[in-house]
This record gives structure tokens, C-alpha cells and sequence, in this order.
């Protein structure tokens, strides 16, 4: 594991301050950390045993992040199903107790926090998921499941406050103010979908995670959800972190891209930068797989091929987990080796851009060529709710 670099100390969680109670983010200036991950692990065991459990394995599922999550941006992760970005999610929200490693939001240890400091602070992280037809209690109206959160963290004063408050979120999510007393077998997909996000802005959060918000959506849909939630970033002054599987709805709303393999990150970067710069032979081979519409474009356009199955995260490679299916592994320090995730300097890459590979600066020189591999597809999972990585090219042309 990388050395975790010093922070300043935290102040204790009884000395939080209190909520701003604006609509506004956090204490910090836009482009301040706001999330702060080093180091977390989560690791499940693998119990077997009828009487006496015993732990015969674990589940890597996030392997030792660091990341950043900066005020007013939108941090999007993507990696293929299984590679832990839910787990990840949960650990932000500290549902899932790291195993190792710490979360910092808006500059307080969330592990640290006890009782009411801790519901406090929960309010300010909201979550949008993917169904929300589970996510949404079905016996509850539109207006029941929206004050409900309001009421719990005394953002309701009076009647009349409450109904202009509910109409406004209405208004901000593009229902109309009838939504109030219907319930949420009466919508759409999508306008569920806006419910939830409305449900989330409801107690006025510092940070949204959205865990594939538009996976279970119509592709026309998908592109009208992920609209509203640019527009509401700005009117709310949010930051985002958008898990998907998809790298076209990532690509699209991104102000910074990690991208994940296996319980870590393999490459973080600027949204375009990633795309003019993949480094990681990972990303390559994601990317490498994105149709483009043009067919001259398309013709010359670099492929590269993975081949192998994504291992399970209870059995992870040595070395660089992604060495079973690179095809630029060097003999040396590949198998053997794990590499960081550090910032790197090549020439036309911006700074900030980190990519976990030795050979990073060799393969984006041309100095390292790839091996000739079987002519295997890139791997798409064939659970086509939260598989393939790559998106219809219509969800982009539709934005
Ligand atoms: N509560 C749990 N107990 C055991 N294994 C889990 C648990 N939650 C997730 N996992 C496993 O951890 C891995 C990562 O899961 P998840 O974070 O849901 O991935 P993703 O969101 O990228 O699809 C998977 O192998 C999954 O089966
Ligand atoms: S470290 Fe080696 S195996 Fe891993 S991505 Fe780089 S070249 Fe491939
Ligand atoms: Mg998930």
C-alpha cells in the first residue's frame, strides 16, 4: 500500500459546527477537498462452517483507494461490475465500516462520529440508486417520502414553508406539483428516478452519490436524467459522485473520471484527459472498444483486445491486479510488483493525471508495444443490468 501523506488534524466530532442550514455546499471554497479517502479497504469474509463459522477467505472488494472528491465537481467512477464501486460508495457514507484506511468529509473522520454528529453529518451525504422503485417506500405518497427527511433534520417550520418547499423541489426536478399525493407506482422510470433525486436535495446535502442512476432507464431517458442532474449541480452548488458501469454516461457529466479494476484505481484523470490521454492499458482497452460514428475514424481506430475473464475479487492477482489480461505485461515487476497510483509527467498530459502502471511512460512513448493477443472481445459482463461498460453510442449523441 502507498504511504499515506500527513493531514491536518480534524476537529473532534463534538466540536463540529453546526449545519450552515443554506442551500449552498459545504464550508469550503469550490475546488477544496471535500471527501478525502486514504488508504480504505473493505474486505468481506467468507465464512463456511454450520455450527462454528469459520473465515476461510475474503472478498477484496475496495483494495486499498486513495482519491479526492473536490468541492463542486463531479467525480465520476466507473469500472466493470464486480470491481467494488458500490462498496466504495457505502464506505463514503461509512454504511460500510472500512477495513483499513480512513474518510474524510468536509474535513471530519466520519469513523469518528457518534449519535446525533453522526446523523448530522449523513444529511449531508444523500444517495441516488439505481432502482429507485426499491429505494422508494411504495406505501408512502410523493409528499410523505419528501418530508420525511425534511422533518427528521428540523428543516420543516410551518405548513405553508413546507407546501412551497415541496412544490420548489418539484419544480427543480420537472414534476409538477400533482406529484405530491400520488405514489410512486403511478410514475416512470424516470420520473421515479426524479422523485429520488428530489428525496436527496429534500434535506439540502453537501454531496450526492448517485450509484448508476440511469442503469435501469430507457436510453432516451438516461440522457434526460443525467441533464437534471448537471442542472441541478449548478442551481444547488453540488458535488457529485457518479458510480457507473457505463462510460458514456460518465464521460458526459465528469469533471474528473477514476477508473477502477478490481478494488482500486487504475487511472484518475480530467474527463477529457482521460479520453486524449488514456494511459493505463486498461482504459486503453476500454476505450479502444467505443464505437465511433465516422466509419473512416472507425476504420483506423486502435482496438485492443482483452483477453481472460475478470478474476474474482476473493483471488486477486499478485502484482499488478491486471496482469492476466494486459497485453503490455513486462516480465519484470508485473507479476511480482503492485504498482501505485502516481501521478505521472509525460509531455500533452495534464498534471494530476495518476495511473497505477510500471511501465506507464514506456507505453505511452510507443517504446513498450503490446503482445499480439487472441482475438477475444473486450469483456462484457452478460448481466445487461450492470454490465457492459460501454454504453450505447446513443446515450452520447443524445446529451
Ligand atoms: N456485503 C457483502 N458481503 C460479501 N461480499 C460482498 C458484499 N457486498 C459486495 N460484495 C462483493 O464485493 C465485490 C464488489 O461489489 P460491489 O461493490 O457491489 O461492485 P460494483 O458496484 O462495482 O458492481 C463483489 O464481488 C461483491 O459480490
Ligand atoms: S503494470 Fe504491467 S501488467 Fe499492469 S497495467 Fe502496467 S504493463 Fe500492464
Ligand atoms: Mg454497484
Amino acid at each position: 500500500m502507498s504511504t499515506v501523506p500527513e493531514r491536518p488534524q480534524s476537529p473532534a466530532p463534538d466540536t463540529v459546527a453546526p449545519e450552515a442550514g443554506t442551500r449552498h455546499t459545504g464550508s469550503g471554497a469550490p475546488g477544496d477537498v471535500l471527501v478525502d479517502v486514504r488508504g480504505v479497504k473493505v474486505h468481506f469474509p467468507i465464512k463456511k462452517g454450520v455450527i462454528i463459522d469459520r473465515t476461510i477467505g475474503y472478498v477484496y472488494a475496495v483494495d486499498g483507494i486513495d482519491m479526492q472528491i473536490r468541492q463542486g465537481e463531479t467525480y465520476g467512477l466507473v469500472g466493470e461490475s464486480g470491481c467494488g464501486k458500490s462498496t466504495l460508495g457505502r464506505a463514503i457514507l461509512n454504511l460500510e465500516p472500512p477495513t483499513e484506511g480512513s474518510v474524510e468529509f468536509d474535513g471530519v473522520d466520519i469513523a469518528s462520529l457518534k449519535g446525533e454528529t453522526l446523523r448530522r453529518k449523513r444529511k449531508d451525504i444523500q444517495m441516488v440508486f439505481q432502482d429507485p422503485m426499491s429505494s422508494l417506500d411504495p406505501r408512502q405518497s410523493v409528499e410523505s417520502l419528501l418530508l420525511e427527511g425534511m422533518k427528521a433534520h428540523g428543516l420543516v417550520k410551518d405548513d405553508a414553508s413546507a407546501n412551497q418547499r415541496l412544490k420548489q423541489l418539484l419544480r427543480d426536478v420537472g414534476l409538477p406539483p400533482q406529484a405530491l399525493q400520488k405514489y410512486p407506482h403511478e410514475f416512470s422510470g424516470g420520473q421515479r428516478q426524479r422523485i429520488g433525486i428530489a428525496r436527496a436535495l429534500s434535506v439540502e446535502p453537501k454531496l450526492i452519490v448517485a450509484d448508476e442512476p440511469v442503469s435501469a432507464l430507457d436510453v432516451s431517458v438516461q440522457a434526460q436524467v443525467i441533464n437534471l442532474l448537471e442542472d441541478l449541480q449548478e442551481e444547488y452548488g453540488l458535488t457529485y459522485l457518479v458510480v457507473a458501469h457505463d462510460l458514456a454516461v460518465v464521460r458526459h457529466i465528469s469533471d474528473r473520471i477514476g477508473v477502477m479494476y478490481l478494488g482500486a484505481l487504475a487511472e484518475e484523470a480530467s474527463g477529457d484527459d482521460l479520453y486524449a490521454h488514456p494511459l493505463h492499458p486498461y482504459t486503453r482497452a476500454l476505450l479502444s472498444a467505443v464505437p465511433v460514428p465516422d466509419p473512416v475514424v472507425e476504420d483506423r481506430r486502435e482496438q485492443i483486445l482483452l483477453t481472460g475473464d475478470l478474476p474474482s475479487p476473493s483471488r486477486p492477482p499478485s502484482g499488478c491486479r491486471f496482469h492476466t489480461r494486459c497485453p503490455w505485461r513486462q516480465e519484470t515487476r508485473c507479476d511480482t510488483e503492485r504498482p501505485e497510483l502516481r501521478e505521472v509527467s509525460i509531455e500533452g498530459v495534464e498534471p494530476g493525471h495518476r495511473v497505477a502502471c510500471h511501465w506507464a511512460e514506456q507505453i505511452a512513448s510507443g517504446e513498450i508495444q503490446p503482445h499480439r493477443v487472441d482475438a477475444v472481445a473486450v469483456e462484457q459482463s452478460s448481466d445487461s443490468g450492470d454490465g457492459s461498460l460501454i454504453g450505447p453510442a446513443s446515450v452520447e449523441e443524445l446529451l
